[in-house]
């Protein structure tokens, strides 16, 4: 994955530019985006006195169709709609979601740089975004997803969304295991009737495989896998992966 040409227009003139100043970062990260030294390194660069989100490719306007059904359906009258934004980087979606939603949701948006948590806290403290619903609740937390078991024990979630963070793994020279291990930890936390959605623009013929084989390692039984088309960027296309842990999956 190319980040500097399959990006959203506006990060794309943000990038470009970057890209030429520091071009020796960008051509190690993209073998490496497994790594937090490098993702720390991105996010401190690319930062300015003036903080913008930075979405890797779309907002959540072009997503919030694939996202808010599933917030709708996971809605409980008695308790929050629990939300991981998985890798979540200096993107609006965490907080667009915490912003928009109508039901009482939870939304934590993690990441493994320390960097890009301490601007996203940084910058909510700023702009004190209000919710929808005024029970909702926002948080930015450090952690590598990897391990999402030190955090979150099964069933504690209803939905994940992970935008671009599998691909990121995906296509490091070393990510592979970590992007499976990222798989079946979220099918682990999340709740028996709970989805993952992984927005990405790998094909659906290698993307369906991978999920198919990768979520059923490990004592997990597997997984319901669903693709839609999101759309279209600058010639590339996007799909929304949903996971669903089998109701046998739980262990
Ligand atoms: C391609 S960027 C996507 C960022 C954001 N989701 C977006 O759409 O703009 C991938 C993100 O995954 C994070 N990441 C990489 N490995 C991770 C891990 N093991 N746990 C949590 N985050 C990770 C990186 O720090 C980076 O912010």
């Amino acid at each position: 994955m190319s980040p500097f040409s399959k990006c959203c227009r506006s990060s794309w003139r943000v990038q470009a530019c970057f890209s030429r100043r520091h071009s020796s970062l960008i051509t190690e990260l993209m073998e490496n985006m497994d790594k937090r030294s490098l993702w720390d390194r991105f996010y401190t660069e690319s930062s300015s006195k003036t903080f913008q989100n930075f979405e890797w490719f779309f907002g959540f306007d072009s997503v919030r169709d694939f996202i808010m059904p599933l917030l709708q359906s996971s809605a409980r009258p008695d308790s929050p709609v629990r939300v991981l934004d998985m890798g979540c980087g200096t993107s609006a979606l965490g907080p667009s979601i915490y912003r928009s939603s109508p039901f009482s949701v939870h939304v934590t948006c993690a990441d493994i740089s320390a960097v890009a948590v301490r601007l996203m806290q940084e910058k909510t403290a700023l702009k004190a975004v209000q919710p929808n619903n005024p029970s909702s609740l926002l948080r930015f937390e450090e952690l590598d997803c990897t391990q999402l078991d030190r955090r979150y024990g099964p069933n504690s979630l209803d939905v994940i969304v992970d935008k671009g963070t599998t691909d990121a793994l995906l296509r490091s020279r070393e990510g592979r295991g970590k992007a499976s291990l990222m798989l079946q930890q979220c099918l682990k936390a999340l709740h028996s009737s709970g989805s993952l959605l992984q927005f990405s623009d790998e094909d659906p013929d290698a993307r369906l495989l991978w999920l198919e084989s990768a979520a059923r390692h490990h004592g997990l039984k597997g997984a319901d896998v669903g693709v839609q088309e999101v759309g279209q960027l600058r010639g590339v296309y996007y799909f929304c992966y949903q996971v669903t842990p089998l109701a046998a999956a739980k262990c």
